[in-house]
């Protein structure tokens, strides 16, 4: 099987953390470098936890810190989700190396032009990267083979009643990724808010047994701590659904549609608009996942978890 090169690029963020586990553990991946950006926590501690992620599993791949701030407004954090640190719950190895001296729109830029295929770049966070690196780099877009992203909501919101937190925290950013003409397919809210794990389903992945199952479902009891009294039936693993398009997207129920990000709404700022009927005749330019079959994504999870052997923490 020929694999597929990604980069994934985050804030982790229990989410992302758990999307990064299962990244990992698929053999259609091979993963090439890990950068962060801030958004769930600061820039510093999601760099922070990336490495304590990389370290528990043995994902021995360079690290670069990215934008500490959106491209222009103000950094927005969630320590009512994420925790103090960003990634709160269980006890995690210290990184087992040092970040590289490369910024991450540097690290990706040398990737990109060494590469002698292009690569797939799995966003998770605020997209100030990705766009800092399309604004920089616009000879590389040619070789960015797709996008595959976490972020926004056709029919939702999560941070206001129109923007979901990763588009709103840089919605510039989105902006210029959306505009880019590159092959996006973006899991938002619509479905990555059917992605949950009941607790049920967090027994079963703890009871797999390792070092990896504890920790994965100690982060999903955390992060269940936040959504349960808001109704939640689970814990929405928002990131992991991009790797499922990656790797599943059998998985998935998918649609083209034009969306375009809106900048300026005083109630509306981040929102992604879904030109959901073609009112506009617009040439669609996202692939945007609408649901997915929760019951497979658990067992992709357990069947992720159970793949790492018994993990001794660094
Ligand atoms: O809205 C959910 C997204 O925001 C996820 O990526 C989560 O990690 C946070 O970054
Ligand atoms: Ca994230």
């Amino acid at each position: 099987m020929k694999k597929i090169p990604v980069i994934l690029d985050g804030d982790p963020g229990h989410d992302d953390a758990i999307a990064w586990v299962l990244a990992n553990s698929r053999q259609e991946l091979v993963i090439l470098a890990v950068t962060t950006v801030g958004g769930n926590q600061t820039l510093a501690k999601t760099t922070y936890n990336a490495g304590r992620v990389m370290s528990l599993i043995g994902l021995d791949v360079p690290r670069a810190a990215g934008r500490a701030k959106p491209l222009l407004c103000d950094l927005i954090v969630a320590p009512g989700v994420h925790g103090v640190t960003g990634l709160d719950g269980p006890g995690l190895p210290e990184p087992a190396r040092d970040i590289v001296e490369e910024e991450a729109v540097e690290l990706m830029a040398r990737l990109l032009e060494t590469s002698d295929e292009p690569i797939v770049l799995v966003p998770t966070g605020p997209l100030t990267n990705i766009a800092s690196l399309l604004l920089l780099r616009p000879d590389l877009k040619e070789k960015i083979k797709h996008i595959y992203m976490m972020g926004g909501g056709i029919t939702k919101g999560n941070w206001t009643a129109a923007a979901e937190f990763n588009i709103l925290v840089d919605p510039e950013a989105a902006d210029i990724v959306f505009r880019s003409g590159l092959p996006i397919t973006m899991a938002g809210l619509d479905v990555t808010e059917k992605a949950l794990v009941h607790p049920e389903d967090i027994e079963r992945i703890r009871s797999v047994g390792n070092e990896i199952a504890r920790i994965v479902a100690g982060w999903l009891e955390f992060f269940y701590q936040f959504h349960q009294p808001l109704g939640y039936e689970g814990a929405p693993v928002h990131d992991a659904v991009a790797i499922v398009a990656i790797v599943r997207p059998d998985l998935l129920t998918m649609c083209e549609m034009y969306v375009e990000v809106e900048l300026i709404g005083e109630y509306t700022r981040g929102a992604t608009v879904g030109d959901i009927y073609g009112y506009l005749g617009r040439k669609p330019n996202v692939t945007c996942i609408m649901d997915i079959d929760r019951e497979a994504f658990i067992d992709l999870l357990v069947e992720s978890v159970a793949s790492y052997g018994e993990v001794t923490l660094g």
